[in-house]
């Protein structure tokens, strides 16, 4: 069987199949949906320091190639996660990234700082700069190079554990924050979070977003996800996660050529929780097919005319 490990920072992952965050609630209400042990890694909901209700209804909704979504952050809150997720990770045969979020500097440090000092197994952190669905911190903190190197910084030196930036594609230039996570100590970032959108539907005349404006995921943003993925690991000398649309192998083929060490599936685990590890399974044979030893090969190697 070919090699499909890949390394990031000092972490090893059986394979470059991760689950986005959000999108797989936090891995423990999903083990009779798939076999969780075939992943290379999950990256929990986004957590905050307080329990969130998030956004009023309606707060998702299927658009053309996907679906916008405005969450605002719904999550257990830190001293839940702990005291309920925690404990199950330990019997998980896959690497757990925890996805941390917050409005302020200090409470993403506190979220990380509390998580750090009781788990002694999971890879790391993911850092989301890039919420677009609440008022304060999230895209705020995403959409500047200066904020994100402070934030970065800080989270540095509160851990030996992975940090990945996730990073948002609302922005001019995103090799701009990239670099700046890379310069502030960051292991990897992750590209690309959810667009800015909105759905109206013409018959009620009305937003069918409660929000107004929400996230927009799936495969009608995966030609600018490939470009950012690019971009950034053209630019970069820290791994790229690669999102954005990803629902089976030639996906995970662009995005490991346009320069992504590992991908994460979003969306498509809304329609099949299942998906993952089926993809895992359709690598291998993908490998063996095309005589590929090690998976790893293919990062950056696409062929561009300039
Ligand atoms: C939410 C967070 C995100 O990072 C995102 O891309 C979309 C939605 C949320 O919780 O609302």
């Amino acid at each position: 069987m070919a090699d499909l490990s890949v390394k990031i920072g000092s972490v090893d992952f059986k394979n470059p199949i991760f689950t986005a965050s959000g999108t797989f609630g936090y891995g423990t209400e999903v083990s009779d949906l798939t076999d969780i042990s075939a992943l290379g890694a999950i990256i929990t909901k986004s957590i905050t320091l307080h329990s969130r209700e998030g956004n009023p209804p309606p707060r998702i909704v299927e658009t053309t190639g996907g679906m916008i979504n405005s969450i605002g952050l719904a999550n257990i809150g830190v001293d839940q996660f702990i005291a309920e997720m925690l404990p199950a990770y330990k019997f998980f045969e896959t690497a757990v990234i925890v996805n941390i979020a917050g409005s302020t500097v200090e409470e993403y440090c506190q979220v990380l700082k509390i998580i750090d000092a009781v788990s002694s197994n999971i890879a790391g952190y993911e850092i989301n700069i890039s919420c677009p669905n609440v008022k304060e911190g999230g895209m705020a903190f995403g959409v500047s190079a200066d904020t994100t190197a402070r934030l970065t910084e800080r989270l540095r030196k509160l851990t030996e554990r992975l940090i990945i930036l996730k990073l948002s594609p609302n922005v001019t230039d995103i090799t701009v924050i990239g670099k700046a996570a890379q310069e502030a100590g960051a292991d990897a970032v992750s590209a690309i979070n959810t667009l800015v959108g909105m759905s109206i539907n013409h018959l009620s005349r009305e937003s069918n977003i409660f929000t107004t404006y929400g996230g927009l995921s799936g495969p009608a943003i995966k030609p600018i996800a490939l470009a950012c993925v690019h971009k950034l690991a053209s630019s970069l000398e820290i791994p790229v996660l690669g999102i954005g649309g990803i629902t089976a192998i030639p996906d995970v083929v662009e995005f490991t050529l346009a320069g992504a060490t590992a991908i994460q599936i979003g969306t498509a685990n809304f329609r099949d929780p299942d998906i993952g590890r089926k993809i895992v399974f359709d690598l291998v044979e993908y490998c063996k097919q095309d005589k590929i030893e090690s998976f790893d090969s293919l990062i950056g190697q696409v062929r561009v005319f300039q």
